[in-house]
């Protein structure tokens, strides 16, 4: 912080220690690696494209691996996907002055299932809300929910300030959530983090369920009506409840890492009897629809497969596009879900999402999408008439061009 690194490196301490001091942290801590949110030029603007060109030039470099979060297109299919040139270049632009800082072109908000996951106990700096929550409670590291600018900070110097989940006495359950109503589909587990982030605000609720038994090995596999993994349910949950409120971590009873470390005694109850609420709250009235969009956070492999398997022999009516990771795209390609995909009239999308895209100017009006996360930020983010639904309802979307309820 006394400048011999630099100016670059100065500015970034600053910050981190800044952020120490307003959240009374004791002292910093180590990361492992940095995800940086503030990609998508539709957010950035020219303002802060200036500011990461400024930050390079002032010598920063990370020195911690870091990735970003998703930009506002396709790197590669922007093209043909109709991005406009103009934001293409912009876009591209901000990508450069990221990697010149030393951070990798990997736009995902699923870094963990492209070959970064994290180590349990690792220390992080991650600022997507869905990758934070994923990382603290399905894979046991520990993270605050960053800022672009702290997490890039926080890339530079290689330390965070040591507050919040970096502690351990903060990532002890605060409520118990008992779940009586049963979960048929990953819709419904989004549902439920709506639900439960917009009655809790914050904190670290701890999940019972009357209907699921996760001592049960058949827990794990896939038994709801949509064939989504469990992996990708809790992905939906924690990705919902991080959006309707501010929860970054929580526990399953017999399933989360460190649910045993908590005690339950004395804690305050809440009871879900019922998802209703969430879907009228989250589905509107759209009868026809211009764009499916799946992959809520980006779409794991196992999602890309069940969506190609539910496709075989159709033809789509509107647009349905998959989001993910590039990487995830690739391994999708070699297995031949890409292709697949694409004969019936679908793409796989990789590097962005449709709430950080510009989707007015690329023409879609209506969107139908199985992520509690996408229907609670779609209409106020980008404009849109939402259908909220499973995943076999949204591709029938796509099928029909129209949301049959
Ligand atoms: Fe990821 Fe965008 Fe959803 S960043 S979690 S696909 S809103």
């Amino acid at each position: 912080m006394a400048g011999e690194a630099g100016a670059g490196v100065k500015k970034a301490m600053q910050i981190v220690v800044a952020l120490g001091e307003i959240y009374g942290a004791a002292n910093l801590v180590p990361i492992d690696s940095a995800q940086v949110s503030g990609v998508s030029y539709k957010n950035l603007g020219e303002a802060g494209l200036e500011l990461l060109n400024q930050w390079a030039a002032q010598g920063a470099r990370t020195r911690r691996p870091a990735f970003l979060n998703p930009a506002g297109m396709d790197l590669v299919a922007w093209q043909e996907l109709g991005f406009p040139v103009e934001f293409a270049r912009r876009q591209q632009a901000v990508v450069e002055a990221y990697a010149d800082l030393g951070v990798e072109r990997t736009c995902t908000c699923t870094p963990y299932l492209c070959g970064n996951a994290p180590e349990y106990r690792q220390h992080l700096a991650w600022a997507e809300s869905s990758a934070v929550s994923y990382a603290n409670s399905v894979l046991g590291a520990r993270t605050n929910r960053e800022g672009g600018p702290s997490a890039l900070a926080a890339a530079i110097t290689g330390r965070t300030a040591r507050y919040g989940l970096h502690l351990d006495e903060n990532r002890l359950a605060t409520t118990l959530v008992e779940v009586r109503c049963p979960l048929t589909s990953k819709a419904d587990w989004g549902v439920l983090g709506l639900l439960v982030g917009q009655k809790l605000r914050q904190g670290v609720p701890f999940f019972r369920f009357a209907y699921f038994r996760p001592e049960l090995p058949s827990a794990r596999r896939s038994r709801t009506t949509d064939g989504s993994k469990l992996e990708d349910r809790l992905k939906a949950l924690g990705a919902a409840m991080a959006a309707s409120g501010a929860v970054a971590m929580f526990h399953v009873e017999g399933i989360t890492p460190e649910e045993t470390e908590s005690p339950l005694y004395g804690l305050p109850k809440m009871k879900v009897e019922s998802l209703d609420e969430g879907y009228t709250a989250l589905d509107g009235t759209a009868d026809k629809i211009d764009i499916v969009s799946l992959g809520c956070p980006h779409a794991s492999l196992a999602e890309l497969a069940n969506v190609a398997s539910m496709l075989e022999g159709r033809r789509l009516t509107s647009a349905l596009w998959i989001t993910t990771a590039r990487a995830t795209r690739e391994a999708a390609t070699h297995a031949g879900l890409v292709a697949q995909i694409e004969a019936a009239g679908g793409r796989v999308v990789a590097d962005t999402c449709m709430v950080v895209a510009p989707v007015a100017e690329l023409g879609f009006r209506s969107l139908a999408t199985d992520s509690a996360k996408m229907a609670f930020y779609a209409p106020s983010h980008c404009g849109l008439a939402v259908r909220f639904g499973t995943t076999e309802q949204c591709v029938q979307a796509a099928i029909e061009g129209a949301w049959s309820s």
